[in-house]
């Protein structure tokens, strides 16, 4: 006997499933941030190292990674972070202090009064 199929139907589907959801549908990415800060020569003078260790003495979200990064051709205005956050354009921060790391964790969008004011416009 065949068996009788709904509209948009497949054959190894239920009925409640609709084609576009399948069991060994994977779920949806989560948000990546990564987050990197210069670990060079004038930031760390200007103690990039103890923003570094701020950063990640903080318990991340899920999908948060911070990272020691290289020049990233800002130095007078260190120490300089850079926020990548999946979807958006990267944030460039300046004169980040220690202070500062929980609210870089945390921010869902950038922070204004870090941001470098020579590569952001608004
Ligand atoms: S030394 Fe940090 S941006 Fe160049």
């Amino acid at each position: 006997m065949s068996e009788v199929l709904n509209s948009g139907q497949t054959p190894n589907q239920t009925p409640d499933q609709t084609p576009s959801q399948t069991p060994d549908q994977t779920p949806a990415t989560e948000p990546k941030t990564s987050i990197w800060v210069c670990q060079y020569d004038n930031c760390l003078r200007k103690r990039s190292e103890a923003v570094l260790n701020a950063l990640n003495a903080i318990e991340l979200p899920a999908g948060t990674t911070v990272s020691a990064g290289g020049c990233q051709g800002q130095c007078h205005m260190g120490p300089n972070v850079q926020v990548f956050r999946s979807g958006d354009r990267p944030s460039w921060y300046c004169e980040v202090k220690p202070e500062d790391a929980e609210e870089i964790i945390q921010a869902m969008t950038p922070i204004k009064r870090l941001l470098n004011p020579r590569l952001h416009f608004y």
